[in-house]
């Protein structure tokens, strides 16, 4: 019988940072590119003229207004508007402005797993748009998506934006939506959106603007290892590097060592070497085209309602629902 061993790690994230730098190649996931200065830096990318993503998400919620407000409120007169990881909800807010002034009977409730993030996120409402009834849902998407189908049987609506579903592989991407899937009833929607594939350049533009603002972004995780475990990353010795693949549609982000090196994480009692030119994977950022929205939306026992596209054909919002 095999003894059980005792877990070395305080935080899931020192036990990622373990695996991922002990491993080969090595690799660090994306969800730890997000502190306070990491979130920043994310705001910085949403602002960027390269990053066209979140201006495409505008123009399909400023250009088909009427048809989405429609849409929302078909079969039922009242629905219930739940964001899976509404963080500032700058995105959000266009939309929610457009469902008030299109008249739409509905209640926002934003889930986040930081009250903190919550609690701005209301303030803001207030003060912007008042006329909107904010319920905020502290906890993870399951968690808190479990409690609101459980209490209510009202139409729900649940967003999930900015393609932030592109950071999951296929198979990750298919048990989220699953998820998602089993806590529906049959009116509900899930409206998602999916950056498409394009022009490899624009897309390599995105992921790797000249101002440095997105290498920043991606080696804040090693600024978070230096300083939330005592690591010692020289950050300028690593080359943010971005590819696309246009037949996969997958754009891999990297950290590539320029040098033979060798760096202490003190709090995970760890030495890891580098050799010249080697990689630390960090993020994928899957584009879609039709083929594979439905391929995705049948394997999670979903179907395509219909989606909406922005005016340079860039990027899709799907609306999902229950097959
Ligand atoms: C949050 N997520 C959808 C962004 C993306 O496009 O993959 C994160 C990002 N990474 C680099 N730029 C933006």
């Amino acid at each position: 019988m095999q003894e059980q061993t005792e877990t070395l790690f305080e935080t899931q994230f020192e036990e990622e940072v373990h695996t991922g730098l002990t491993d080969y190649p090595k690799h660090l996931s994306s969800k730890y590119f997000y502190d306070e200065k990491g979130d920043k830096l994310f705001q910085d990318i949403m602002n960027m003229s390269e990053y066209y993503l979140t201006d495409a998400e505008f123009d399909i919620f400023s250009t088909h207004t009427e048809d989405i407000t429609q849409l929302f409120s078909k079969n039922s007169k009242n629905f219930n508007l739940v964001e899976l990881g509404a963080g500032d909800g700058k995105k959000t807010k266009i939309l929610l402005q457009k469902l008030v002034d299109n008249k739409a009977d509905f209640k926002y409730l934003p889930i986040d797993i930081s009250q903190n993030v919550l609690d701005q996120l209301s303030n803001s409402l207030k003060n912007e748009i008042p006329e909107v009834a904010v319920k905020p849902q502290q906890g993870t998407y399951f968690e808190a998506l479990e409690k609101i189908a459980s209490l209510t049987n009202t139409k729900k609506v649940i967003l999930f934006l900015g393609s932030n579903i592109g950071n999951l592989l296929h198979p990750q991407a298919i048990e989220f939506l699953t998820q998602v899937q089993k806590l529906m009833h049959k009116d509900d929607l899930f409206f998602v959106g999916f950056d498409q594939k394009k022009n490899p350049q624009t897309i390599l533009d995105a992921y790797n603007d000249h101002t440095g603002i997105t290498a920043a972004f991606n080696k804040n995780v090693l600024a978070r290892i230096n300083s939330e475990l005592n690591g010692n990353f020289d950050l300028d010795k690593f080359l943010h590097w971005e590819v696309y693949n246009p037949e996969t549609g997958t754009a891999k982000s990297y950290l590539v060592s320029k040098v033979q090196q060798s760096v202490a994480i003190g709090k995970l009692n760890l030495n890891i070497h580098f050799t010249p030119w080697e990689t630390i994977h960090t993020e994928i950022s899957q584009k879609y085209d039709d083929k594979t929205v439905e391929w995705l939306a049948e394997k999670s026992g979903l179907e395509v309602e219909t989606q909406f596209t922005d005016s340079k054909n860039q990027y899709k919002n799907y609306v999902f629902k229950k097959a």
